[in-house]
């Protein structure tokens, strides 16, 4: 099924996001096998702890957004456990979503930025590894919350730039190849989208380098500085 959008020229995007559609319609052929070495390295647990969150929500039925859906690896996993839900991949890139055609569901492409879809549209909003790719990660965010129906579940996964020197260090080489290889930027405290309540949550893997974002309908993404310490932030970290 060809992507709804597929003829919007990506020229009415604004010029990072041209860049970076551009990027990952060429890496698309080969991204599998580096999305898999991410995983092994530093992304498993933030994204296995987004999975066990969505099943334990997940209704039969329930619509579901992939927002940057990439090669639809996320949407395949959630329809092993919820084979009825009925999935939407959304992506910047063509490339990419031309190899989630295996997985059932539309496929839109557009930016997360500004979701064609009306408000209150999907029962549950996931997005992994995308918020670093973006010019403005809070308004995805809010887009994320806008599109969600009032008992609705957000959940995101992203990467964080650690605040320690040494950190921060150790880290150089996998963020350099992550900036370079996929445009991803680990998010400082001002890109941050954060909320904090008690029908919210953050857990953070690897120090601080990964986290798990799970919101709901009433949650907002304000643009102030994250706080340090970061409120209710649970640090899954094996001691
Ligand atoms: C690192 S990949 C993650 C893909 C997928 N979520 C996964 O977990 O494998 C980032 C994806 O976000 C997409 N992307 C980047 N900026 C976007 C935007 N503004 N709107 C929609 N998709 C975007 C890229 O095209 C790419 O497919």
């Amino acid at each position: 099924m060809p992507a709804r959008g597929a003829e919007s020229p990506l020229s009415v995007l604004d010029a990072h996001s041209g860049a970076v559609s551009e990027l990952y319609d060429g890496a698309a052929s080969s991204y599998e096998h580096y999305r898999a070495l991410w995983l092994r390295l530093a992304g498993a647990s933030a994204e296995e702890a987004m999975l066990a969150d969505v099943s334990a929500v997940i209704r039969p039925g329930a619509r579901v957004l992939d927002a940057g859906a990439g090669t639809g690896a996320l949407a395949r996993e959630i329809l092993t456990f919820e084979p009825s839900a009925t999935v939407t991949l959304l992506d910047l890139s063509a490339e990419m979503l031309s190899h989630a055609e295996d997985v059932p569901g539309e496929r839109v492409l557009a930016s997360v930025m500004d979701l064609p879809f009306d408000d209150e549209s999907f029962d549950v909003v996931v997005s992994s590894w995308v918020l670093e790719t973006v010019s403005d990660p809070r308004r995805a965010v809010r887009e994320y919350l806008r599109v969600l129906a009032p008992e609705g579940h957000v959940f995101y996964t992203f990467c964080s730039q650690p605040q320690g020197f040494f950190s921060r260090a150790g880290s150089l080489w996998l963020r350099t190849a992550v900036k370079y290889g996929f445009a991803g930027e680990f998010l400082k405290p001002d890109r941050t989208p954060w909320h904090d309540c008690e029908r919210s949550h953050r857990w953070r893997f690897h120090g601080g380098l990964t986290s798990e974002v799970a919101l709901r309908k009433c949650c907002e993404v304000g643009d102030g500085l994250l706080p340090v310490p970061e409120p209710s932030t649970v640090s899954k970290d094996t001691p």
